[in-house]
């Protein structure tokens, strides 16, 4: 099976590079240099659109938002039998179906982590998507993290979770390298630590399972040093200032496209 993948950025890079092995992949991006990256890293490359459109069966959309809707409609009289896979954000199915007639399309949200192939994916299907077709789509896409399938009406939330939530991780890691600075580590050394914590703290949470909560109270003894340092995230809103920071991130992407 052939993947075509139109807009070799950021994600378009991502995705071609973590199911390389799994299916063949052909990419096309409007810029020759981006062409040329695919081209080197030994990807095979579409000069045009047509000849992308005729030579795959899947289409992966990985454009900008702004630029999704006028390149839908280019192509949509071309869509006969294929799938549409779109990971724009804030672009709904039924946007995706009224700008590009396909009944075939699987909307995805990833995040940044695809480059480490250790995304987290949320991903809905469009009516007309036979049960076999998503069944080797998820088997595919497994490939490039963690997938959640999840009815739309979510997925504005998923965004600010997922999508976005890895700013609010490197903000986090930042923060505790900063801290560090403060009392007298280097900056490489006190980042270093930081995501040491953080990456051992999840990998624990993960293998071990529980809720974080009851992690907390194993690491706070009764009047220790943990504690101290707690009463201070909560004085400050700590839990409540990220729930916000969800919140307002949700809206936006209400409002997207
Ligand atoms: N980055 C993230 O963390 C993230 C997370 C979730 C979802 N997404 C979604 O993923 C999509 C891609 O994001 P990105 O960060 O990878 O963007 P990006 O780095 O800007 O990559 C998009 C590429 O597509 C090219 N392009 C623009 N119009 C095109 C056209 N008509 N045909 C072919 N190529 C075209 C762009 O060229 P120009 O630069 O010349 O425009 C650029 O090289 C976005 O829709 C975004 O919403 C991104």
């Amino acid at each position: 099976m052939n993947v075509g993948i139109i807009g070799y950025g950021n994600m378009g890079e991502s995705f071609a590079k973590a199911l390389r092995d799994k299916v063949q992949i052909v990419v096309y991006d409007i810029k020759e240099e981006r062409r040329n990256k695919a081209l080197e890293e030994g990807f095979g490359v579409a000069n045009d659109l047509e000849f992308l459109l005729s030579s795959c069966d899947w289409l992966l959309l990985a454009v900008k938002p702004k630029d999704a809707p006028s390149l839908l409609e280019s192509i949509s009289s071309k869509m006969e039998g294929k799938l549409l896979i779109s990971i724009v954000a804030g672009l709904s199915l039924s946007k995706i179906k009224s700008l590009c007639k396909s009944s075939r399309a699987v909307r995805v949200m990833p995040n940044i982590n695809a480059l480490v192939g250790m995304a987290t994916m949320a991903c809905v299907f469009a009516e007309g998507v036979e049960e076999e077709e998503k069944k080797k789509f998820k088997e595919l896409f497994s490939h490039c993290g963690s997938l959640y399938e999840l009815q739309e009406d979510t997925f504005d939330t998923f965004t600010a979770l997922a999508g976005s939530g890895p700013a609010f991780v490197f903000k986090f890691v930042h923060a505790l390298a900063l801290a560090g600075v403060m009392e007298g580590f280097s900056y490489d050394t006190a980042k270093s630590i930081a995501l040491d914590v953080v990456v051992g703290s999840c990998e624990l949470l993960k293998r071990l399972g529980g809720n974080p909560e009851e992690w907390i109270t194993k690491v706070a003894s009764p009047g220790g040093t943990t504690i101290e340092g707690l009463k201070v995230l909560e004085e400050k809103a700590f839990v409540g200032t990220l729930m916000e920071c969800v919140r307002k991130t949700s809206e936006k992407a209400r409002k997207l496209v």
